[in-house]
Order: C-alpha cells, then structure tokens, then sequence
C-alpha cells in the first residue's frame, strides 16, 4: 500500500514549511498542485516573517505586492548584493561649492542636508512588483535665513513617530540647535525654496559646531566639537537638559534604547576614542561603562568619525548590543558588548562602578585604500552588509559581514577627489553623499530611467580627436549604454588572499 503525497494532512506541510527558504519552497510549489496552493497561500507569508527585511524606500509599495512577490524581490535584491551589481545615480545636479551633507531616512521620506538648504525625497508606491518603486525630489527646503544665513547643517534627525510626519531636529556649525517643521508644498510648479518653520531654537554651544544628534521619541542627545553632551528630554518640556563634559574633541555619537540596558557609544580624539556610556533612568552615566578598543595595544590612539549598529535582521542577530565604527586609520571595526572577551579595568572610576575593555570581533578594511572612514551604514543584501564611505575619492567600501574577507570598493558614479560624507543602506539602495551631491546604488530589480529624478548632463564640448568623450561630461559622469538607467562606476575587489 503507497500513501499519496496528498494524504499528507495540510497543517503537517505547513509545520514543514517553517523550515524552508525561497529556493526550497519554489521547488515544493512545482511538486503537485496541492502543494501549490498551500505555498501560495500559507507558504511564502511564513518565508516573509521568518526573514523580514524593512525597508523605508519600499515600504509605500510592498502592502500592494504579494507575499511571493515580496520574497522574490528580496532574493533577486539578495543575489545582486552578493555580485556587486547595481544601478548607480546621481540624485541632482552639482552643487555650485563644496558643501559636507547629511542624510536621515525613514518610511516618509529621504532628506538630504547640504549648506542650509534641506533636499526632500518622497517614495512613490510602485504597485507592479516588477518595477522599482521610484525616488522623487519633492522640494528643497531653506533654512535659518532670518536667524544665521548661511550656516551650514552639521547635522539632522528625523524625530521619531511625530504625528505631523514633518519634524526634524537640526544642528548648525555655529551651535544652533534647530527644532523645524518642513511644511508641505503646494504644487504650484515652482521651484523657489520653501522656508521652513522654526518650532525651537536651543543655544547650549556657543560658536561651537554641533558634530552629532543621536534621538529616540523621548530624548536627544547632542555632541559638540569640544565634547560637551546636551541630553534633553524634549518630549517632556518641563524637564531639564543634562550636560556631561567628555573634555575631547568629538565627532559622532550614537544612542541605543532598543534594549532594556540603553547605551550611548561616542566616538572622539583621545587616546581611548570610543567609549560607552550607560543611559539610567535619572539620565547619562557621567563615566563611560566601556572602552571599546583597537585591535591590540600597539595600535596608535586614533579617531572615531561615526559609529552605527546593526539592523534587526543582521546574521549576527539584531542585536543592538554590536558596535560598528568607522576610524580615522582606515578601519571599521566591529565590537560586541555581549563578548566574554571584555577585562575589567583596575582604575574603576570613584562611584564604583565597573569599567571594562573589550577588543573588536572584527576587523576589517580596504587593503587599498589608507584613508579614513567618514560615514558607515549597515543593512543591504540578506542584511548583513557594512558600508563606509571613505575621506577621499567618493569610494565607498562594502564588506559582507559572513565571508568579511571578501570585500570589494566602488567610486561614486563620476567620482573624483570628495569624501562621502554620508552613507544610508536601505535594503536594496545605498543612498551617499559627497561634497557635490547626492547619489544611489539600487541592487534591487526594475530600475528605470524615472526610477529617480533626471540628471542633466553637462556636455564636454567635443574635441577633435576624442572618440571616447562624446558621452563624458564636464563632471565625470558617463552614461552606461542606451536603455540603462545607470552611469558609469569603476568596482575594484579587495578580497584578501585566504591564506594569510
Ligand atoms: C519620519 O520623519 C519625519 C520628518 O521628516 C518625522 O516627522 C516622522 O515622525 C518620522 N516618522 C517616523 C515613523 O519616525
Ligand atoms: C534664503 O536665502 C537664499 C539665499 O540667500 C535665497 O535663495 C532663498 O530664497 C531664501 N529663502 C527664503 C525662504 O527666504
Ligand atoms: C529613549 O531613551 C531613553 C534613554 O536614553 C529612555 O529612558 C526612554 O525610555 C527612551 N524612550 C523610548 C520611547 O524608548
Ligand atoms: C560626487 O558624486 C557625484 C554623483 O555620483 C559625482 O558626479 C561627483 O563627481 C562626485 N563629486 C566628487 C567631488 O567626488
Ligand atoms: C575614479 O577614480 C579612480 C582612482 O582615482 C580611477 O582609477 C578611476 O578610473 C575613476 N573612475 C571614473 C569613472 O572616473
């Protein structure tokens, strides 16, 4: 007597289901119509919960995809990471003098800081899964023209779950601290700035540039250049901000209260530039719980220029117990509060408190390139990717974190000396920005030339004999072939030998 596959019960194949990924669910689907259905319909909703992958950018547009449609996204997402390949665009034209931008994301939008102005892109729902949701400028905000003209934006963070969906916090580089609503534009066609509206003002830093905001929806934390941390409850007016001193050129910060021992990470000059500070409930610890350091002790103090942690999703568990920062020595490195591996310092600061040390779990840096790290995002492919923009070349480095020996560099499409001063990894996008503008690298599939606003580009007049040039312009970008959405990028691996 043979038992047929359909006599198997439904609720044993769904129990079974929970053990399957995208690849072996596609092979059960094409087994028998019973399971089929039971795929299309129980099957590839589990895959999704099991792997979730967030993603601001997609998020007006996934509600309209199915379940299968979602996860086959993700697996085409998924593989393009793992071969490098991807659309790259620049977001605007050039801005006319060299500006250090700043860029916040969230599910309502992608805002871009540069000088005092604020560039904000809307997500444009795609409802045909086929197609890559697309990237709008939706206007371009001025600020602090009555209060400090032209004063640059240091900083900005978008405020957490704030019902009127357009309020930010920004940091300027004589010290202002800036609580502003960026009012929504009628479209009246033009393209005149829109100024926004000053909800706050706070003066904590005298002539002082505001180097970090890190938030929550209750508090914000603010560094300034000399190190003196502000720590205000801004949800709750009546209570007062905390200041503590780090006494130390300081460049990044970054607040955690996903877990029930919230902590802050600071990254400075000093000898010791990453440390972290418990956050009790009266407010910031005054002396840090935790050195974070180098990989040994004969690396030379360095600098710390921004520090990120991992998302949800991340191999090594969505903790937001691990630290990756980026170091002025090229480095980013990766430490986690978790380890056993830390050491309990002698000198324990007066109150009694414990002090520990703790070495990276990881290491890792471009072979070919010395230069610093200025920014650093994690996220992209099966979500395990780091990304750091480097000081120089518009390079940013990207290292799967599961075979971290693999990585692999690419220059900004049209790339010449800037920094990429800030970087955001969104699922299937890279959003930087260097000195010049704004630019994407879109691993997702579907990307059309309307996926992201056009780019003008400004011809080189054609010199006789430059065959090559005629798609060259005056700043660098070249277009792929005709029908591509992308531009040109030069790639470059730096895996390293794996014997050594
Ligand atoms: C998204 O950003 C806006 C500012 O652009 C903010 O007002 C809103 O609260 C943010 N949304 C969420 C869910 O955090
Ligand atoms: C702010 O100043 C800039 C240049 O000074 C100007 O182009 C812009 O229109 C001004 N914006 C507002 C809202 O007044
Ligand atoms: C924000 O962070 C502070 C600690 O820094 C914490 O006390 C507070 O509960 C957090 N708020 C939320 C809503 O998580
Ligand atoms: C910055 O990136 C843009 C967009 O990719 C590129 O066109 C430009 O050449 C880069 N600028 C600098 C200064 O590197
Ligand atoms: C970008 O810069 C690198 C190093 O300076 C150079 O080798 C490469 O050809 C440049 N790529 C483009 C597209 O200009």
């Amino acid at each position: 007597m043979s038992l047929g596959i359909e006599s198997i019960p439904g609720d044993v194949i769904i129990l079974v289901m929970h053990y399957l990924d995208a690849k072996d669910l596609a092979a059960l689907q094409r087994v028998c119509r019973h399971f089929y259905s039971l795929i299309e319909e129980f099957g590839w909703s589990l895959a999704l919960r099991a792997d979730p992958r967030p993603s601001h950018t997609l998020s007006k547009s996934v509600t309209h995809w199915t379940p299968r449609q979602q996860i086959r996204y993700t697996t085409i997402t998924d593989r393009n990471w793992q071969h490098g390949e991807f659309v790259a665009r620049p977001l605007s034209d050039r801005w006319s003098h060299k500006l250090q931008p700043v860029l916040a994301i969230n599910d309502s939008r992608l805002l871009l800081a540069a000088g005092n102005s604020i560039y904000s892109y809307g997500f444009i729902p795609s409802y045909d899964a086929g197609v890559a949701p697309s990237v709008r400028l939706e206007c371009v905000y001025s600020t602090s023209n009555s209060t400090h003209p032209n004063m640059d934006i240091t900083s900005l963070v978008c405020i957490p779950n704030d019902h009127l969906d357009r309020t930010v916090f920004v940091g300027y580089a004589n010290g202002i601290i800036e609580h502003l609503y960026l009012p929504p534009v009628n479209q009246d066609g033009s393209n005149a700035p829109v100024p926004v509206t000053v909800l706050e003002s706070f003066d904590y830093y005298g002539e002082e540039v505001v180097e970090s905001l890190s938030i929550n929806s209750t508090h914000l934390l603010t560094v300034s250049s000399s190190g003196m941390v502000t720590y205000l409850p801004y949800a709750s007016p009546t209570s007062s901000p905390q200041f503590v001193d780090l006494n130390t050129r300081s460049w990044s910060s970054y607040l955690s209260t996903r877990s029930s021992s919230p902590f802050v990470a600071f990254g400075t000059s000093s000898a010791n530039p990453l440390f972290v500070h418990d956050v009790l409930p009266d407010g910031m610890s005054p002396a840090p719980s935790y050195l974070l350091a180098p990989s040994n002790e004969n690396d030379r103090p360095s600098a710390v220029y921004d520090i990120t942690s991992a998302p949800i999703a991340a191999p090594w568990g969505g903790s937001d117990q691990i630290i990756v920062s980026g170091w002025y020595d090229g480095f980013v490195r990766v430490h986690d509060l978790r380890s056993s591996s830390r050491t309990r310092n002698d000198n324990s600061n007066a109150g009694g408190d414990s002090q520990y040390s703790l070495t990276p779990t990881l290491n890792l840096a471009d072979p070919w390139s010395f230069e610093p790290i200025y920014s650093l995002s994690v996220g992209g492919g099966s979500s395990a990717h780091i990304a750091a923009g480097s000081a120089r070349h518009s390079v940013l480095a990207f290292w799967d974190v599961r075979s971290p020996g693999k990585g692999w560099s690419v220059h900004a499409p049209g790339n010449d000396s800037s920094p990429v001063y800030s970087v955001v990894v969104d699922g299937p996008r890279v959003f930087g920005a260097n000195q010049s503008r704004g630019f994407v690298l879109d691993f997702g599939p579907g990307v059309l030339e309307d996926t992201y606003p056009p780019v003008t580009i400004h011809a080189t007049p054609t010199r006789p004999n430059a065959r090559n040039q005629r798609q060259r312009s005056e700043d660098g970008l070249r277009r792929l072939g005709k029908g591509s959405a992308g531009f040109y990028v030069t790639k470059y691996s730096h895996a390293r030998p794996s014997n050594c």
